[in-house]
């Protein structure tokens, strides 16, 4: 199996790591525009290989996308990330030309990948993917739902001490700080509802801090996060590749 992923910046950067960590495919590719950033990042996590016990190939390279030929998945996180205060629809402008490309470049070299967007803004971007190549629905997602039900089982573990992977928790709308809908009355630990040991208040703050996640973290580091979206993008890439029938809300 291979893997691109495009844009070697801290999100790339931390979805090919836990991809190659994973071992998931055989060769993975990372891609950036910027002359040596993408073969630097991909020789450091080569560097891990020996220590960390995984035998994935990373290949980096600037631009050249007949390295990335036959790709069974693409991960896009090319563009800016958005700066303190800044909504993620902000980046239209700036991101959806270069996510366009991508896809262009992606599918010369590798017509049947199915492709997974990260770029912001994100419900935008896979649209206009959706749009710009033609090719089938089922074979371009978006991540975002992903990332925040990770973020609200987060935010849900924090208030009842437990282990997130205990939750069972949702988010469905789209990936902004306000269109995300946290499914509060949905969610469950090991099957009983949240609300049986959350107040209405608390039910509340899980869902604000939920629905601000992504702009918390942002005000925090001062650029976008890339733990938790990176990770967001390496377990879609894990579902697909290992054929895991893990329901995803997108
Ligand atoms: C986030 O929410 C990058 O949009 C992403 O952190």
């Amino acid at each position: 199996m291979k893997v691109t992923v495009v844009g070697a910046g801290a999100v790339g950067a931390t979805c090919a790591d836990n991809i190659a960590r994973k071992e998931l495919c055989t060769e993975l590719v990372l891609l950036d525009i910027k002359e040596g950033l993408a073969e630097g990042k991909a020789q450091d996590m080569m560097q891990t290989a020996a220590l960390l016990g995984f035998d994935t190939k990373i290949v980096g390279c600037t631009n050249d996308y007949a390295k990335t030929g036959g790709s069974n998945v693409v991960v896009i996180t090319s563009g800016i990330p958005r700066k303190p205060g800044m909504t993620r629809e902000e980046l239209i402008g700036t991101n959806a030309g270069i996510v366009k490309e991508v896809c262009e470049n992606i599918l010369k070299y590798s017509p049947y990948a199915i492709i997974i967007v990260i770029s912001n803004p994100m419900d935008t971007m896979t649209y206009l993917a959706l749009q710009s190549t033609g090719i089938p629905k089922n074979r371009i997602i978006g991540m975002g739902g992903t990332l925040d039900s990770a973020r609200f089982k987060y935010q849900l573990s924090t208030h009842l001490g437990c282990s997130p992977a205990d939750l069972n928790a949702v988010v469905i709308g789209g990936h902004g700080d306000t269109t995300m809908i946290p499914l509060i009355h949905h969610a469950t630990w090991n099957s009983a509802p949240v609300s049986d040991f959350l107040s209405a208040q608390q039910q509340q703050q899980v869902v604000n801090d939920t629905m601000v996640g992504g702009a918390t973290l942002t005000k925090l580091i001062g650029t976008s996060a890339w733990y938790a979206p990176g990770a967001a993008g390496a377990a879609l890439v894990e579902s697909i590749l290992r054929d895991e029938k893990k329901l995803f809300i997108a």
